[in-house]
């Protein structure tokens, strides 16, 4: 949660962190802030998007070649300017900004009261800066000490970087548990939560690691120390991001460039692991665990959100090809609950931002109780990967939208290519079925490329439906996550009311919800449970419901009585997901559209959530 962006070098910062804040934003935007040195150290920060700072900054002296900037989601005190980072010391000597959250802030601000700390905001992140400048008034250490003594003193989960007035050379920066890149350039480094304010610079760069500080100099070498005065050697990452990845490339939102993206993100997950011709499946990434893997007695999903839904496709592709019991669990439920979990336990965390601060601890939780931690994720570098034990990448590339798209197709393509890997270890498929399975998830990507020649109809049922109240979506097997995965993308960005439910529950309670206003979406695809589908559309119809089915092509049966069909090709059960999630997409963007909501910066939310 909340972006981070810095500079130090001989260029203008401003035209810098404004971009760098544009590109983090989808981390969090209800307000935004910079602070920049040029004789005077200048703050400027408003409630509301980086837009609204732009306009506010008219007219503003923001010349400097050295400055920090933020782009915020709130968790201390409501969005306002006051609570907007960066924040000033006491003195204003000082200037911060911070994602994370300070847990034991509450404590440490009332000892400051009591030293006669007045404060101008409700954030733990103020706490941290009049505590930095105490410490170093107190104890006549220089500004990376005063940083050291109070990181120690420190509870919580912190991205920082501090600019101090009395030295404008130099930035001081630390990381524990929330993310910060290091992008060096020819003497200039560039500070962000993720390189994409980074990349069109430089493409050398550093990920800090948990509890180290960064002393970034003007015109000299990077120094990384830890909180426990240990000297580092950065170690130096080439990036592997291109600059049109982070753009709209033509569409008018990320989350509509995101949903068509998908033949092209599905193919590249699956390059270089899926031979169908051999007929074999190598995820490199997870090479030194196939045999843990394969003798497993139980497989434990950990995820939130999208994630999950993608998890429960997972147990569904891993139980039925590998034979192995598989949990999926809510990583935020999974961590408090005293679960039992043995050494023989293989856990998969899934992730897209890989920094999801649920997942994260519930993954350490198990780790910490003897299992093997594998790990799932989009962003390459972030913590979670880096926590676990190995892992596979989903190369689907950046995903911008707040919406999850392409992450959770990429996510199901690994998961499949994984449980096909141990199914191929174990000898639980026959080959001529393990082959065929290899050769129909080849063919996914046509498959979905098809399925988004259906976005008119969508359009055009979306109109129908723009102002229901409600929704209610039906999926059975391997479709059911689709329901759940559908409901929630109606609701995070249209702000309708939706329920995934597994179709044949509609019977023991949500059948009383349908009336002539309730529109069902129920994914009715060939073979499965389709006769048991078709017999809950009739349930709906006699009810009065309107239902939109997603079949397979050249169905009939559901045409006859459904009032909308969307077509999609036909597919084997197992990987029904990775099609039938698509229009689903589509109807929740374009009814969003159509209600003038943000489709790609839905209130309340932000791309990756970093707090509990
Ligand atoms: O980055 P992660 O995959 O760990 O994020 C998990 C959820 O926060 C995420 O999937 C969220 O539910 C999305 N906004 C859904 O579209």
């Amino acid at each position: 949660m909340c972006g981070i962006v810095a500079y130090i070098g001989d260029k203008p910062a401003y035209p810098i962190l404004m971009k760098g804040l544009q590109r983090l934003e989808y981390r969090g935007y209800d307000s935004a802030g910079i602070a920049i040195m040029n004789d005077k150290l200048h703050l400027y920060k408003k409630k509301g998007k980086v837009a609204d700072l732009e306009a506010f900054m008219e007219g503003k002296d923001y010349q400097g070649n050295i400055g920090i900037g933020h782009t915020r989601w709130a968790t201390h005190g409501e969005p306002s300017d006051a609570n907007a980072h960066p924040h000033f010391s006491k003195t204003k000597s000082l200037v911060i900004i911070h994602n994370g959250i300070i847990e034991n802030y509450s404590a440490l601000r009332e000892e400051l009261k009591k030293r006669g700390y007045k404060f101008k905001s409700e954030t733990d992140t103020e706490v941290l800066i009049h505590l930095i400048e105490d410490i170093q008034v107190k104890e006549k250490v220089d500004l990376f000490e005063a940083v050291r003594i109070a990181l120690n003193e420190v509870i919580g989960a912190y991205a920082i970087v501090i600019l101090s007035k009395d030295n404008p050379d130099q930035l001081i920066a630390a990381k524990k548990g929330s993310p910060l890149v290091i992008g060096v350039g020819n003497d200039e480094y560039f500070l962000a939560s993720d390189a994409s304010p980074i990349v069109e610079y430089t493409r050398n760069v550093v990920y800090l690691e948990d509890g180290e500080i960064a002393i970034v100099s003007r015109k000299e070498d990077l120094k990384i120390k830890t909180i426990k005065n240990k000297d580092k050697t950065p170690y130096m990452q080439e990036l592997e991001l291109k600059l049109e990845m982070l753009e709209k490339g033509g569409y008018d939102h990320f989350m509509l460039k995101e949903i068509h993206e998908q033949p092209r993100s599905i193919r590249d997950s699956m390059r270089g692991r899926l031979n169908a011709k051999k007929g074999l499946v190598t995820l490199g990434g997870i090479k030194d665990y196939e045999t843990k893997l394969a003798k497993a007695q139980r497989i434990i999903i950990i995820a939130c959100g999208t994630s999950w839904h993608a998890g429960l496709v997972g147990e569904y592709l891993f139980e039925e090809m590998a034979r192995v019991p598989v949990e999926v669990e809510y990583a935020s439920e999974f961590r408090y609950r005293n679960p039992v979990i043995l050494e023989s336990d293989v856990v998969i965390a899934i992730s897209q931002s890989g920094e999801t601060a649920d997942t994260l601890a519930a993954m350490q939780f198990a780790e910490s109780k003897g299992a093997t931690i594998l790990a799932i994720c989009n962003v390459v570098g972030s913590t979670i990967p880096r926590t676990s034990h190995a892992g596979s990448y989903t190369h689907a590339g950046p995903e911008i939208g707040v919406a999850s798209t392409k992450s959770f197709t990429a996510q199901i393509t690994i998961l499949a290519l994984m449980a096909l890997q141990v199914a191929q270890e174990k000898g639980t498929l026959p080959r001529s079925k393990f082959q065929q399975l290899l050769n129909e998830l080849e063919s996914i990507p046509e498959k979905v490329e098809t399925t988004l020649k259906s976005n008119d109809q969508i359009k055009y049922i979306a109109e129908e439906y723009k102002n229901a109240t409600n929704f209610l979506y039906l999926g059975r097997g391997y479709n059911f996550p689709v329901a759940l995965e559908g409901a929630l993308k109606l609701k995070e960005i249209s702000y309708i009311h939706a329920e995934g439910y597994p179709a044949a529950e509609m019977k023991h309670g949500p059948i009383a919800l349908i009336d002539e206003e309730m529109p069902v979406v129920v994914i009715a695809t060939k073979k499965g449970s389709y006769e048991k589908v078709v017999s809950t559309i009739q349930e709906v119809k006699a009810r009065k419901g309107k239902v939109i089915a997603i079949v397979t092509k050249g169905d009939k049966e559901v045409k006859a009585i459904a009032d909308h069909c969307i077509e999609i090709p036909e597919t084997f059960e197992a990987f029904a997901p990775l099609v039938s999630v698509i229009p689903l997409q589509l109807l929740s963007y374009h009814i969003a559209l159509m209600r003038g909501c943000n489709v790609d910066q839905p209130r309340n939310l932000a791309k990756s959530v970093t707090v509990e």
